[in-house]
């Protein structure tokens, strides 16, 4: 298991019990935020969920597919008030080393261009960029690219 960078965290499966946290901090995170019922569906599909914890306090989570030996990262988030800490890079590479424990060879992931921290995040992690998917996220005023990123594992 990856270190953490502040004692008390740690990292475990997400359960149906943390959807209702889980859907509070996706709401307070995102301007188009994922609905209760897409994390209780990737639960069910058996995606690779993940939760963040400060002690019993969900404090992230995040969600990896895997598909043979390909990853793809659907949602990684940080708490507010938990950002900026070190927990996100560590909480990234966890994820990581989930895939590799899984054999992928590869994760995949977008993002969107004006999201600096997570750029920032990723490409110091050594994703790089493979694609643009053109005006694939919403905005208030129409559409917005994603980069596509790998990191071969
Ligand atoms: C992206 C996110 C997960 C990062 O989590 P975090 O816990 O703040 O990350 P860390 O504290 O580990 O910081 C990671 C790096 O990002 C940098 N960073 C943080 N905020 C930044 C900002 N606004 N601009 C530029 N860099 C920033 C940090 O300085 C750090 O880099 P460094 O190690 O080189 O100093 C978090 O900002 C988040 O949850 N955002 C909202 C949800 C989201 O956008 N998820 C990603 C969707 S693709």
């Amino acid at each position: 298991m990856s270190a953490v960078p502040i004692p008390q965290m740690h990292y475990r499966s997400m359960r149906a019990a943390d959807l209702p946290v889980v859907a509070k901090l996706e709401k307070e995170l995102y301007a188009f935020p994922w609905s209760a019922g897409n994390f209780r569906d990737s639960l069910s599909a058996g995606y690779d969920c993940w939760t963040v914890c400060h002690g019993e306090t969900v404090i992230g989570y995040a969600v990896l597919m895997i598909a043979l030996d390909e990853a793809h990262l659907l949602n990684i988030a940080i708490a507010e008030n938990w950002q900026n800490q070190g927990v996100g890079r560590a909480f990234l590479r966890h994820m990581v080393e989930v895939a590799r424990n899984a054999a992928c060879g590869i994760v995949y992931l977008e993002v969107r261009p004006s999201n600096v921290a997570a750029r920032h995040l990723y490409r110091t992690m050594g994703f790089q960029q493979i694609a643009i998917r053109p005006s694939y996220y919403p905005t208030t005023l129409g559409r917005e690219d994603a980069l596509f990123l790998g990191l071969t594992l």
